[in-house]
């Protein structure tokens, strides 16, 4: 008889390999591996790897175009930055995990999914919540959380079956997408020590950053970044090419000390030289396009949404409720920004758009002033009055 089967999400790390031979063995099934392209994934390495320590199946996903057409993009358009500091790719990829899982686990009649996550962190609560939410009948099984043993009992435990594992692995752990890559973990977890440059990966150091600034233009068609310098690129071409522009000039380094959703705080580093860049010029063409209303009103929306993507909250009527108010602020949000890099920093230093609400004829100081400046005048003493009114009869 066959035997029941698991699907298992597959990085090729030492955890989830050694989580193949596990899963068999405790839960007598067969074991599927899912392993998803989100940037910088070699599959079919990934695929011989699973299929060499015993999977029935290695099944493997490229999912960078609906990664950043579904998740990063609107993402984008909403502003969403953790805590004012993190563009969130981690977060982001993890609902489009959780939906490739479920497919896979529909697909092969799995009753099962197990994931790598440890019990300490977000990604676990995040797969959890989207698996519940797309696939309410699946188990969920999480090895790493349920086995209680070390990363050397993990050594050992694989050796002993001869798995290929690496034991050299990194002090940090991380974990990367198109829109960054995050790490934690090491000596990082001492929130003093300035982080050491070989926790970095994408973005040069200071020292090696060139000299002189490097300028990059970027053309927004309703809040969606659709060309560089002039020249029209796909959604994942574009994020590769900024983040080698940008990460050259050590632009989206970010040293956070973050509040997870299971209470603890964190000490990470992450690395997003694109997302970086491209949500700076993205709010500076907004505030060419929204009117002052639009612009406060979307910067609280911004942090809600970022604490729904944040907290796994990505597949419920909230997180589309937002997006529908976001994607109504976009319309006009289409033009050329500039922006120049230079040592870490990245400046907005041009912006123009068709629909502007920026009137130079209003805003000027020199002899071509449209502004009717005896109506200012008539407009202090309406707009004072409450002032005036309240200091006479009040003042103390
Ligand atoms: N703290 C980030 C988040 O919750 C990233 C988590 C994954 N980071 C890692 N280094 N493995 O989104």
């Amino acid at each position: 008889m066959a035997k029941p089967k698991i699907v298992l999400a597959y990085s090729g790390g030492l955890d989830t390999t050694v989580a193949v031979p596990w899963l068999q063995e405790k839960y007598d099934a067969d074991i599927i591996t899912l392993t998803i392209d989100l940037g910088m994934v070699d599959l079919e390495s990934i695929r011989q790897r699973a299929l060499s320590i015993g999977a029935l199946e290695a099944l493997t996903v490229d999912g960078k175009d609906t990664l950043v057409n579904e998740f990063l993009f609107p993402s984008l358009q909403a502003g969403t930055i953790y805590e004012g500091q993190y563009p969130l790719a981690t977060a982001l990829g993890r609902p489009l995990i959780a939906r490739y899982l479920v497919e896979a686990a529909r697909e092969h009649a799995a009753y099962a999914i197990a994931h790598g996550c440890t019990g300490k962190g977000n990604d676990q609560v995040r797969l959890e919540v989207g698996i519940a939410a797309l696939g309410p009948n699946i188990d969920v099984i999480a090895p790493i959380r349920d086995w209680g043993m070390s990363r050397d009992d993990e050594i050992e435990y694989g050796l002993a079956r001869n798995l290929p594992i690496n034991a050299n692995r990194s002090r940090f752990s991380t974990d990367e997408n198109l829109w960054g890559r995050s790490v934690e973990a090491g000596e990082l977890e001492d929130p003093w020590l300035e982080p050491p440059e070989d926790a970095y990966d994408w973005t040069s150091s200071w020292s090696d950053t060139p000299d002189k600034p490097s300028y990059v233009e970027i053309h927004f068609e309703c809040g969606v970044p659709k060309a560089v310098d002039g020249e029209s690129m796909t959604g994942i071409d574009l994020i590769n090419h900024l983040n080698t522009l940008a990460g050259r000039n050590g632009v989206g380094r970010i040293d956070h000390v973050e509040n997870r959703l299971v209470g603890i705080k964190s000490r990470e580093i992450y690395e997003c030289p694109a997302a970086t860049l491209l949500h700076t010029a993205h709010s500076s063409l907004e505030a060419m396009t929204l009117t002052k209303d639009q612009a406060r009103t979307k910067a609280r929306i911004a942090q809600e949404y970022a604490d729904v993507i944040y907290n796994g909250l990505w597949f419920t009527a909230h997180r589309k409720d937002l997006d529908a108010y976001v994607q109504s602020t976009q319309r006009f949000v289409t033009g050329d920004v500039r922006v120049r890099m230079h040592k870490g920093t990245c400046t907005v230093v041009g912006r123009q758009a068709p629909k502007a609400l920026y009137n130079y004829g209003l805003a000027t100081y020199d002899r071509t002033d449209e502004f009717d400046h005896s109506s200012a005048e008539g407009f202090i003493k309406i707009y004072g009055l409450s002032v005036r009114t309240e200091n006479q009869v009040q003042s103390d």
